[in-house]
């Protein structure tokens, strides 16, 4: 029997103030308290996120968020074990402040700092709340990410294969900016997809003819800006936004197939986790549970509210790595904070990431 752990958690590597607190035994998971402030109203105008408002906005609210989040789980920060904060990947100004927060509360309270890579929050996302046992294929599919994780262990991560341009979430911003439809894209162009023709237009499927996972959205979107600046009625528009959408689906889905092929367990049951906030889309995940039945894995979506970014999933990897005894020198207290972080090292360096994204790396 190991002892139960407190452990708070902190997320602030993008455009969400998050603060969470969790109980973990024998790796069940309660969760005592789970805030998480969007800073979607400072950014809207800009139609997509400022990294320096984010920092400013961060910086506001992350002690107030830490604050907020201990009073909903009634705890003392006696009572905490650890605390654990996004270190990386994402806007460094943001993540710097959720570190100096995470390292002061752990330091005045006498506990271990255990700094989280954001990903490996994403990756262990649907422990917080599913039977979700390793080693599981995973998909992740955000604003800043795309790529196939085997998730074989904690801190046992091998990157399948990953976008070498923008990100899904990114490519439905885009396309939501080219139309005028606001922000955050992805929610708009799903809704005035579900009006349209998804055969209306016949948008690239990029790479999906080559083998491999690797996966690619910049020419979709291209292809989607030459025909979005004629698109007069709303009824054009619908029609767009549901072809793009069928491209990305086709693409995820196809590619979903090769990366279950190849993620071969030996065992009957496998698990095939999205997460990230395009798993979100009802068409994407529809057109994913079928990939997954085609080839007998099971489809584990965590909720909607853990798809997207959140700190329960940091006080997780927090939780599983203090349990483990993976805690960093100095109780953490010497981590730094690294804007780009891969996963998988290993093919992160055989496989270089192809450019950057507007929140760090995307492989
Ligand atoms: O995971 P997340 O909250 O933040 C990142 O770490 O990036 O994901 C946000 C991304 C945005 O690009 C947003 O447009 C996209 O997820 N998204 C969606 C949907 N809801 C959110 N994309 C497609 N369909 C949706 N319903
Ligand atoms: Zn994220």
């Amino acid at each position: 029997m190991t002892r139960a752990l407190t452990i708070l958690g902190i997320e602030t590597s993008c455009d969400e103030t998050a603060a969470a607190v969790l109980r973990y035994e024998e790796g069940r998971v309660t969760l005592l308290a789970d805030i998480i402030r969007t800073q979607l109203e400072e950014h809207a105008p800009y139609r997509g996120v400022v990294p320096e408002i984010a920092a400013r906005a961060h910086a506001e609210l992350a002690d107030l968020t830490v604050a907020a989040a201990m009073q909903a789980a009634g705890i003392s920060y006696d009572a905490l074990d650890g605390v654990a904060a996004t270190a990386g990947p994402g806007l460094i100004g943001g993540v710097l402040v959720g570190l100096m927060t995470g390292k002061a509360v752990a330091q005045a309270a006498g506990v271990p700092f255990i700094p989280v890579n954001h990903l490996e929050g994403h990756a262990l996302s649907p422990r917080l709340s599913a039977d979700c046992p390793f080693p599981y294929l995973l998909l992740l599919v955000s604003g800043g990410h795309c790529q196939f994780l085997e998730v074989r262990g904690l801190g046992d991560y091998r990157r399948l294969g990953s976008t070498i341009d923008d990100a899904v979430g990114e490519a439905f911003d885009k396309v939501a900016k080219l139309m005028g439809l606001g922000f955050p894209g992805g929610p708009a162009v799903e809704r005035l997809a579900a009006a349209g023709n998804p055969k209306a237009y016949d948008f690239p499927r990029p790479l999906l003819n080559r083998p491999g996972l690797e996966m690619s959205f910049a020419g979709l979107k291209s292809a989607v800006a030459r025909v979005a600046a004629s698109a007069q009625t709303e009824g054009q528009k619908a029609d767009i936004c549901a072809s793009f959408q069928a491209a990305i689906c086709d693409v995820l889905a196809e590619k979903s197939r090769r990366a279950l092929a190849a993620f071969d367990t030996g065992a009957d049951d496998k698990r095939f986790v999205v997460a990230g906030g395009v798993a979100a889309n009802k068409a994407i995940r529809a057109a994913l549970e079928r990939a997954a039945e085609e080839n007998g894995a099971r489809l584990i979506a965590p909720p909607l509210r853990h798809c997207t970014d959140n700190a329960a999933m940091i006080a997780l990897a927090g939780a599983e790595r203090l349990a483990a005894g993976l805690v960093g020198g100095a109780d953490g207290l010497d981590a730094g904070s690294r804007p780009r972080w891969p996963l998988d090292e290993a093919s992160a360096l055989s496989t270089p990431i192809y450019g950057g994204g507007h929140k760090g790396a995307k492989a």
